[in-house]
């Protein structure tokens, strides 16, 4: 590549910066828009900007090896027959099988098991690998309904009505030709090797008055037994969170706008949805209008990574989270050794930048027989486990340090914000100030 540095003339532009033309070039050329997987890749207001106030003189805090602090969370309490225990609050959000391999989603429902947390299938449908592996698993009835199946209905222990997704709020997702191999095309009853869109919207209701009725539909199925989920993409979240509760959801699934995607429009995953920081309060304003925040659970998702991120989205609001690119780093070997094949796809080895391409070196999004062989199931449902505990570790340590003896204690005012955007989405002051913006006193 030229070394223009020693021309003190030329100078980068703001507006049009070399990836800007890069895109407009490769448009020009191609005539058609990027797709891609992962979340988006801007950067947003996100759970870094806030700290937590440690307890000192006004507080008290928990002794780490001596006290207390539990993690337990039940799941569908205010419904179902048989409400879902977690032992940590933290699941495995959905992926579907045809994203990943059945090796990927066998080793999430063993890593969710051994630490006693839950997993959920995807658009394609169950695999009878993760039914076998995972001890809690919610079943998603998807506007696309590719791989709905009754029988694998009343196999769950959750069911997840999906209405959007953080990645792609009023979209659908795509899953290419490369992917669709025999059993996927079975599974979807839909041709082998051709690209397929899911819908952005089911087919047999427009507004929330036929939820309520296809929420009553799912109970009668599942005789009350399982609780039922309601996933939204974070947008208009405060209307959406209580339209949800009204038609009837025992739990919110709220998908922020850096939630990851197996694949989707690039323009999409960067440009619609509102960050997870700034959806969790309006979703926990309106559980608290209605009456029934933590009877009405909320599972958030979207750029979860740590200890630290799980307990700021508790201390929110929310009662759990869900993990999807987190687990498929944990799981995956994606390892400089594979580098060179990483490269041919246009990504880097630890880059994890080719969910979309379904050739993963270290078969965890790939279809491909030899390549799905790569991943040893066992070997990354440990790796798995271990990250979930470490995450669970770490948001106790923070929740103890706040003199809290469950996570659920943990509450707004245990936090600050670093600047102001932050402190106006997360709805806690500034720092070192009492001033929350946006908020009237
Ligand atoms: C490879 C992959 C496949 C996904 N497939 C689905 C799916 O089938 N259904 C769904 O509701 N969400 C799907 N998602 C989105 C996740 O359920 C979840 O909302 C998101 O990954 C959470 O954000 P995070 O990746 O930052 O943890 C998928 C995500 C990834 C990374």
């Amino acid at each position: 590549m030229t070394d223009y540095s020693s021309n003190p003339t030329l100078r980068e532009s703001a507006t049009y910066g070399r990836d800007v033309i890069h895109e407009i070039q490769r448009a020009a050329e191609t005539g058609i828009y990027d797709i891609r997987g992962w979340g988006a890749k801007r950067k947003v207001p996100h759970f870094d900007d806030l700290l937590f106030l440690g307890a000192s003189m006004s507080r008290y805090p928990l002794e780490g090896y001596r006290e207390k602090c539990d993690t337990r969370v039940t799941l569908g309490t205010r419904h179902a027959k048989k409400p879902l225990v977690i032992e940590t609050p933290v699941t495995i959000a959905g992926m579907s099988f045809g994203a990943l391999s059945a090796q990927a989603k066998e080793a999430l429902g063993r890593g969710a098991s051994e630490v006693g947390t839950s997993t959920t299938t995807g658009d394609g449908g169950m695999t009878a690998e993760e039914r076998g592996e995972s001890t809690k698993l919610v079943y998603q009835y998807l506007p696309s309904r590719y791989g709905m199946n009754p029988d694998d209905l009343r196999k769950a222990d959750a069911i997840e009505v999906v209405l959007g997704q953080g990645a792609k709020p009023g979209g659908g997702g795509m899953l290419l030709g490369q992917k669709i191999s025999d059993r996927v095309a079975q599974m979807r009853t839909l041709p082998k090797g051709i690209d397929q869109r899911s819908a952005c919207r089911h087919p047999d209701w427009t507004g929330p008055d036929d939820l309520a009725i296809k929420i009553a539909e799912l109970r009668e199925i599942t005789d009350w037994q399982v609780p039922i989920y309601i996933k939204v993409g974070a947008t208009r979240t405060y209307y959406d969170v209580k339209l949800a509760v009204k038609a009837g959801a025992d739990v919110v699934v709220l998908d922020g706008m850096q939630g990851g995607t197996a694949a989707t429009q690039e323009v999409f995953i960067e440009h619609v949805g509102i960050p997870t920081m700034a959806a969790i309060p309006q979703a926990a304003q309106a559980l608290q209008e209605m009456g029934v925040h933590r009877e009405v659970q909320l599972i958030v998702s979207g750029g979860i990574r740590n200890g630290a991120d799980v307990a700021k989205a508790i201390a929110l609001g929310a009662d759990a989270v869900a993990i999807g690119t987190a687990a498929l780093i944990a799981l995956g070997d994606n390892h400089p050794r594979y580098d060179e094949e990483y490269r041919q796809l246009g990504s880097a080895a630890g880059f994890y930048d080719d969910f979309q391409e379904g050739k993963c070196p270290a078969g965890i999004s790939t279809q491909d027989p030899e390549l799905s062989q790569r991943l040893d199931p066992v070997a990354a449902g440990k790796r798995l486990a271990n990250y979930l505990r470490v995450l669970t570790l770490e948001a106790q340590t923070l929740a103890r340090a706040c003199g809290k003896s469950h996570l659920h204690h943990l509450e707004p005012e245990d936090l600050v914000a670093l600047n102001v955007e932050a402190a106006a989405m997360a709805r806690v002051p500034l720092a070192g100030t009492d001033w929350v913006p946006g908020q009237r006193f």
